[in-house]
């Protein structure tokens, strides 16, 4: 009886600790460290977090704001994704130098390659500050009223907070408004290049495979973080030298099997896990399909002229792969809604919610949330569509009309306040020389014609192409000589100036005002949704919504079957690149190298045991788009992959994770070893490393 009771909390807990979320590593002790702990982890609470002395989090980067990396040397080098570096790599490339095809690989610390703009931040530690910044709010104040005091407490508590002078310090609100925390961080500013693999590599399979698996991408590149003399942060300078870094992560030659436990920390982005089912529904049945739409019509332009020209493809691949992106997500994320019947599952969850209040007496307190949910989201629902798609056109996919909103904005600019002139004028004229660097007006035009229909029936003028100014850079900057009145009279004088401004002004002064006043109430009411649940449930898990802060997800190496008799092994091997192997093709070729290699089976110390080399391996780590570049850690603290994607009947993990179906994809640590010794001849950056056997 005994046993079985044990076998029954062993099971349940088993399970439980399936259900993803994204954790707050100083919050990890109890909970979090008994369910990692019991699918395998052999690390403490304060082996991943300790302000006190090194821990895991000391080798975890924000990297650029929007992906994460981790260090992987004492020397500072640093590992992430290739698409997280791309723009670097790019950046660096000409037809002489063609790093983006070629790849690129510094062979020692003079050749590696600085990059203005980036930059990589450090969590020195988290700080629970909920009673700090809700000081003073009273239940009878409006809700900007409250966000006004909210606003000043986190003021007030970044600027009196105990920190060294080249800290910085950041509050951010957790569980929709419900708690605070503070971060102090340290920003490093001197990244540079240290290796890359050709785009055959790093984006193998590039559209065709993102977002899905079977998958064989060897998505990483490397850089190294340098410091000054005292190991601060400084800007560029010849003299910095790499950054010693409190802790590095180790690397497993032994790989993963099946079950092992993994953990993937780094800095996931945005998630909404607790939408009430009227917004799920919304979001997809009418809001994804119309910004698919959009994508979809921009999408057949610009392919079709990438495939005519090798012009254009060299001028719209990271736009076009930008736009595919997400356009390929959402279907994927409405295709895991509809197959998981999130909709229906979300009701019964908030029948036993509804139960609950009765049973509690709160009903007469939260009873209203659900119905005003309904009734908001009503009223919500259509200029949250009209608001975004007008982005997808004029701010996304459409440059003639993304141009006339940043000229808007600068007639604005100058009409408020005409001394800003120079300001104004650089600023146009940095984004107009961004966007003509890499435009093709004919492209563009027929990007217009397939997406203005679906946002403004009745309003299409093709023929702005052939009066406008805009669509030339030389004729573009000259509209914006002279003073601020020449430059609005020749702005308003200007064909697709005229023809967009209307809906420019439209979109501020209507939509976008009718959509912020619709959304703050269902902000409130998320804010007080929170608070109910935590009260009518009080034993659910409940994790915090990425807000692009550091989190600690954990799970289990693990397949997965996306439909009926179909069923997905967990890793994947170099000979599945091989057979993906089409000669010539912009998505599928591969190395001559890469395949001699295979031939050869010159693998190394990277084969598996069964003689193979793993490429990437799937896991129930709940990740989101921010993940990318993040270190998938094993029991015992070391690296044995590199988050980079998740696969397509899981991408709705953003609103529903069902750990049926939500998988994260990460390539083998041992690929990219392979890559960069046997491929690249970079022994040197191997030597750098330290690779360990914890299996054996
Ligand atoms: N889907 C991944 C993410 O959201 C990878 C994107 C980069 N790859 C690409 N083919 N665009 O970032
Ligand atoms: N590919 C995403 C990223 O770049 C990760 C994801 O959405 O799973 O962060």
């Amino acid at each position: 009886m005994k046993l079985l009771r044990i076998l029954i909390l062993f099971i349940t807990v088993q399970v439980s600790a399936q259900q993803g979320g994204m954790w707050i590593p100083s919050l990890l002790e109890g909970m979090n460290e008994d369910e990692m702990q019991s699918l395998g982890s052999k690390l403490s609470a304060k082996d991943i977090y300790d302000v006190n002395k090194s821990s895991l989090k000391d080798a975890i980067v924000h990297f650029n704001g929007g992906c994460t990396g981790e260090i992987i040397s004492d020397k500072g080098l640093l590992l992430t994704n290739h698409h997280c570096g791309f723009s670097q790599i790019q950046s660096h490339s000409s037809l002489e130098n063609d790093y983006l095809k070629d790849g690129f690989w510094a062979m020692n610390l003079d050749e590696e390659l600085p990059n203005e703009g980036l930059f990589v931040e450090f969590i020195v530690r988290i700080e629970d500050v909920t009673s700090q910044v809700l000081a003073g709010i009273t239940e009878t104040m409006t809700e900007k009223e409250k966000q006004s005091q909210i606003d000043k407490n986190s003021n007030t508590l970044q600027t009196e907070v105990k920190k060294e002078t080249w800290q910085d310090t950041k509050v951010k609100s957790f569980y929709k408004g419900n708690q605070y925390f503070l971060f102090v961080t340290e920003r490093y500013e001197d990244i540079r290049l240290v290796g890359a693999p050709p785009s055959s590599i790093g984006k193998f399979g590039s559209d065709t495979d993102n977002w899905v698996f079977p998958r064989h991408t060897g998505d990483f590149s490397m850089f190294r973080i340098y410091a000054d003399k005292n190991n601060r942060p400084a800007k560029y300078s010849k003299d910095n030298v790499p950054y010693k870094p409190k802790h590095f992560l180790p690397i497993s030659l032994d790989g993963v099997d099946e079950g092992d436990f993994t953990m993937v920390f780094g800095f996931p982005g945005r998630t909404d896990e607790y939408l009430p089912a009227v917004a799920i529904e919304h979001i997809t049945t009418e809001y994804n399909p119309s910004n698919i739409a959009i994508r979809e019509a921009a999408l057949k332009v610009i392919d079709a002229g990438m495939k005519a020209s090798d012009d254009v493809r060299i001028k719209y691949a990271s736009k076009q792969a930008r736009i595919a992106n997400a356009w390929k997500k959402w279907i994927g994320e409405n295709l895991g809604i509809k197959k998981s019947d999130a909709v229906a599952e979300r009701r019964a969850f908030e029948a036993s919610f509804t139960k609950a209040l009765k049973e509690k007496g709160l009903e007469s307190k939260y009873g209203h949330i659900l119905p005003e949910f309904d009734k908001l989201y009503k009223d919500f629902a259509s200029v949250n569509i009209k608001r975004r798609n007008f982005i997808e056109v004029f701010l996304v996919t459409n440059e003639l009309m993304q141009m006339t909103f940043r000229a808007y904005q600068v007639e604005q600019g100058l009409k408020q306040n005409p001394d800003n002139l120079e300001k104004n004028k650089t600023y146009i004229t940095n984004l107009l020389k961004g966007v003509h660097k890499d435009y093709d007006v004919n492209v563009d035009k027929g990007v217009f014609e397939a997406v203005m229909p679906l946002y403004k029936k009745n309003n299409i003028d093709p023929t702005i192409y052939d009066k406008t100014a805009f669509t030339n850079l030389d004729s573009a900057l000259k509209l914006f000589d002279g003073s601020a009145d020449d430059i609005i009279k020749n702005l308003n004088n200007d064909a697709a100036y005229a023809y967009a401004k209307p809906m420019i002004e439209e979109f501020f002064n209507t939509i976008n005002s009718e959509y912020q006043e619709k959304n703050e109430p269902i902000t409130a009411l998320q804010t007080e949704y929170m608070t109910a649940l935590m009260k009518a449930l009080p034993n659910a898990r409940y994790f915090p919504d990425a807000n692009s802060t550091l989190r600690v997800t954990y799970g289990q190496v693990r397949g997965y079957s996306p439909r009926d008799a179909v069923y997905y092994q967990p890793v994947s091997y170099l000979d599945g690149v091989i057979e993906k192997y089409v000669p010539g093709d912009y998505e599928f070729d591969v190395p001559q190298k890469l395949r001699d290699l295979y031939d050869a089976k010159d693998y190394g110390q990277y084969a598996d045991s069964n003689g193979k080399v793993p490429v990437c391996f799937l896991g129930t780590n709940h990740t989101t788009g921010g993940n990318s570049g993040s270190p998938a850690i094993d029991a015992h603290g070391n690296l044995v992959g590199l988050n980079f994607d998740r696969v397509w009947e899981g991408t709705m993990s953003d609103m529903n994770y069902d750990p049926e179906i939500c998988r994260n994809i990460m390539v083998d640590l041992r690929y990219v070893l392979f890559i960069v010794d046997k491929y690249a001849g970079a022994k040197h950056l191997i030597d750098e490393m330290k690779l360990v056997h914890p299996k054996k």
